[in-house]
């Protein structure tokens, strides 16, 4: 009888199952009323009362151990199965949170969009540059302010090497190497030597613009404007240019645009005149021309620059410059409507 308890658990150890209907199997085969470990039990009876004791502690042990094998692998089966189930492919899946554009992306892609209707075209140039582009070939004197350490910052000893203070130095290098027409927008980071305030930044965005043919007038540049600043901030927009200073432009202009939060009654944000200043524009000066290559008799050309940050601000009324550097995802998700 022993040898048969001792068979029987070898056996045990051995068994495997594939599905809920072999475990059934194993149970009938070993647990139920006709399996092999209950007949050994109706064979207990038989047993000489004196090993009684061992073999009934023996038959104990066997039953309890086909009794744990089935369970167990019943719930291997069952942990196998879930396994796959866990993958519910009826639930709603999780909402992705929606990415938004940044708001000065945002701005600058209309603007290019805008002037792209005109016939414009994109062109870049480096944010490290040289006094060439940014400043002598513009038509700088040698002793202008602009050029002075506090509001540029020179790379290196060299002061050849700096950061682009604006984007109008894309002009000079796009005049060196092509002949009119020219007809380009120039959009790109400039830096500037700042204390960081809620109103100033050491780095900020512009886009430059620049129209270089035969007969370019004042007259061109005013109506590119009046359109730029009726697509811009809708078709009620007035447009006043005021006479101003730029050693590249001749005349130069400062246009302003009837103010676009109280529609030019005069609200606090346009200091009660009813008018915001928004870019600089002229005539290029023909110094500069003749410096780039492109003969001033010949030919004429209108040039005009802004701050996106600054149309941003005037879009969507963010107060303080430095939100749009600081990457705070609550102000970024305002945008997420914006197109
Ligand atoms: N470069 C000027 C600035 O940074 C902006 C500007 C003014 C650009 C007049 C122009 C222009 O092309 O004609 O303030």
């Amino acid at each position: 009888m022993i040898d048969k308890i001792n068979s029987l658990k070898a056996e045990l150890e051995t068994l495997t199952a594939k599905s809920e209907a072999e475990v059934e199997e194993l149970r009938i085969k070993y647990l139920s009323k006709k399996g092999a470990v209950s007949l050994l039990f109706n064979d207990f009876r038989t047993v000489p009362a004196d090993q009684k004791k061992t073999i009934g502690q023996a038959l104990n042990e066997l039953k309890n151990i086909a009794t744990e094998k089935i369970n167990g692998l019943r719930e291997q089966l069952s942990e196998a199965e879930s396994g796959t189930e866990s993958i519910d492919l009826t639930r709603t899946p999780a909402i992705m949170p929606l990415g938004s554009r940044h708001p000065l992306s945002i701005v600058r892609d209309e603007i290019i969009s805008i002037f792209s209707r005109l016939g414009f075209t994109v062109a870049e140039g480096p944010e490290i540059e040289d006094d060439w582009h940014v400043f002598s070939s513009l038509n700088f004197a040698a002793d202008h302010p602009a050029r002075d350490m506090q509001d540029t910052f020179f790379i290196q000893r060299n002061p050849d090497v700096l950061l682009r203070t604006h984007t109008s130095s894309v002009q000079s290098r796009v005049m060196e190497h092509s002949q009119p027409p020219i007809r380009i927008i120039c959009p790109g980071r400039v830096y500037r030597n700042e204390a960081i305030s809620a109103r100033a930044h050491c780095f900020f965005h512009q886009v430059e613009a620049l129209y270089v043919d035969k007969n370019v007038s004042f007259a061109d540049l005013k109506q590119t404007l009046l359109y730029f600043a009726q697509e811009m901030f809708g078709p009620e927009t007035k447009i006043r240019l005021r006479p101003s200073y730029f050693p590249f432009t001749e005349p130069s202009a400062e246009m302003d645009i009837s103010c676009n939060l109280c529609g030019g009654k005069g609200c606090s944000f346009c200091k009660h005149t009813g008018w915001v200043e928004i870019l600089g524009c002229g005539m290029v000066d023909p110094n500069v021309l003749d410096a780039c290559g492109i003969d001033s008799k010949v030919y004429s050309g209108f040039a005009l620059g802004m701050g996106i940050e600054r149309i941003t601000n005037l879009k969507y009324q963010v107060k303080d410059l430095r939100m749009f550097s600081e990457n705070d995802r609550r102000f970024l998700e305002e945008f997420q409507s914006a197109h």
